[in-house]
């Protein structure tokens, strides 16, 4: 789809079915997501001096996975189906799939702490808008969410102390599609 039709269809949605997202389509929004678009490793989402702060997970009924984008891959957190503490609201648990984006404060060391939280929002969100482009190109639904219990979610992915999540993004097919 041309980029200016997908800007066109850009929205925000909070109504999803159940319906699982296939593999195929599961990996390529995962890579227009955050995937390496170069040879030097660099994404499809731009980095504060190429230095990649953000993590990537999938929680899945499965359960919860991150993507590994150098290999292009899932690969197991052990946390179980943790979909309904991904957000504050009631769709995240029903819906096939939320992005949760985790930050690596500490690597923007030349970054007073204070501007850390800031830059790794500002990354967050370009990854954000890769996702709800691809959707609006492929017929699927999405939001990006910022209404989450950040302390109850950091638990149950169990994260280390100085990793945190930045924003959540529900992602599934439209109600009654
Ligand atoms: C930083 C940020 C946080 C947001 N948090 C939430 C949220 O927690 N829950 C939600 O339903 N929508 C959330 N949204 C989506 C906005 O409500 C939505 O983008 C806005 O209503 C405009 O609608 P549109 O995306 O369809 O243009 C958030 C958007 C942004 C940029």
């Amino acid at each position: 789809m041309p980029l200016m039709q997908a800007l066109s269809l850009r929205h925000s949605t909070r109504e999803f079915s159940t319906r699982k997202i296939p593999d195929q389509v599961l990996g390529d929004l995962l890579w227009a997501a955050y995937g390496v678009n170069r040879a030097n490793g660099d994404r499809t989402a731009p980095s504060w001096r190429h230095i990649i702060v953000i993590d990537v997970y999938a929680a899945m009924e499965d359960g919860l996975w991150l993507y590994d984008p150098t290999r292009h891959a899932l690969v197991a957190h052990p946390a179980g189906d943790i979909r309904a503490r991904t957000g504050q609201q009631d769709f995240p648990a029903r819906a096939p799939l939320n992005l949760v984006y985790v930050a690596h404060g500490q690597r923007m060391s030349e970054l007073a702490p204070e501007n850390r939280k800031l830059f790794c929002s500002v990354d967050t969100a370009f990854i954000g808008q890769n996702v709800y482009l691809y959707c609006a190109s492929v017929g699927l639904a999405t939001v990006f969410r910022g209404a989450v219990d950040y302390p109850m979610l950091a638990r149950a992915m169990r994260l280390p102390e100085e990793q945190f999540v930045t924003f959540a993004q529900t992602v599934g097919y439209p109600k009654g599609s």
